[in-house]
């Protein structure tokens, strides 16, 4: 359900964030756990959306995105004002306060924007097909999460997805540790690739906070994918092939025949 403006009014407190076309309007509660704020990574990434280096290469014109554990939705929102067709999303409770900050920022979205409950980890079927973009802010957080979020974005990543993670470098408590394994975790799946701070947005970027591009690997759960295909009926066989950049030749015998599309 969509929260009403007053559920926040007592106790909140607002960001203005400059972008091309205008300022938008965050709010934020005074009273909360780690949703309820705007945090510097989500700034990083959100100017970044509209550096010269980003917007060189990826218009978001149209793009569908997905931003997983939004908080406020402040990236989700940014995407929007550039045009996307952006899901913004988080665990239940939160998504009031992003439906919030979406009637706020109603004028700026030129795109689309909805807000929806996702844990990490669980089933994301209804978020398919695979978006172009999926956009993380200061997630790589909570221990007890951190490899349903790694399994989140790889249900949701296609062969054409690009993830765009950014995350605050910790020093104190378990917080390096988890870095590393998040690294771990990852690269298992996909490509990573680091955007130094010259690419990114020459006022918001900060040597603790690091902005990563991913993409999933080729190969990735190839085996797996391809026997889910072999389960199901001949036309999914096509599209499941098409996914991966494959091309579907035939059923033969107990085989798939597949061939790999030049360039992959
Ligand atoms: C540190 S906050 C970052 C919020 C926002 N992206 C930002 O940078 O301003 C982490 C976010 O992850 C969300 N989160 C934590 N565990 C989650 C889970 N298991 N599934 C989905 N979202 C989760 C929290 O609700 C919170 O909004």
């Amino acid at each position: 359900m969509a929260a009403e403006v007053d559920d926040f009014s007592d106790h909140s407190f607002e960001r203005e964030i400059e972008c091309k076309d205008g300022i938008l309007r965050i709010k934020q509660a005074e009273v909360g756990d780690e949703s309820c704020v705007v945090w510097d990574a989500a700034l990083v990434l959100a100017k970044y959306l509209q550096a010269e280096h980003f917007c060189s290469k990826d218009r978001l014109e149209n793009k569908q995105v997905i931003e997983l554990g939004a908080g406020t939705g402040v990236v989700g929102l940014m995407a929007a004002s550039c045009g996307a067709h952006v899901c913004c999303t988080d665990l239940p409770e939160v998504v009031p306060l992003i439906e919030l900050n979406r009637t706020i920022n109603q004028h700026m979205i030129t795109g689309t924007f909805m807000a929806n409950s996702l844990k990490w980890g669980q089933d994301v079927s209804t978020f398919q097909p695979s978006p172009d973009l999926i956009l993380v802010a200061d997630c790589i957080y909570y221990e007890e999460s951190l490899e349903p979020l790694v399994s989140t974005l790889c249900d949701l990543s296609g062969a054409n997805t690009t993830v765009l993670i950014s995350y605050e470098e910790r020093t104190t408590g378990s917080k390096p540790l988890l870095e590393k394994k998040f690294h771990q975790f990852v690269r298992e799946h996909f490509t990573v690739e680091k955007i130094p701070q010259e690419q990114q947005d020459p006022v918001y970027h900060s040597p603790d906070i690091h902005l990563l591009k991913l993409k999933e690997k080729l190969n990735n759960r190839f085996p797996e994918r391809m026997a889910m295909c072999w389960a199901n009926k001949e036309k999914q066989h096509v599209s499941y092939a098409m996914k991966l950049n494959l091309r579907f030749v035939a059923p033969q015998g107990n085989h798939i025949c597949i061939q790999r599309l030049e360039g992959q």
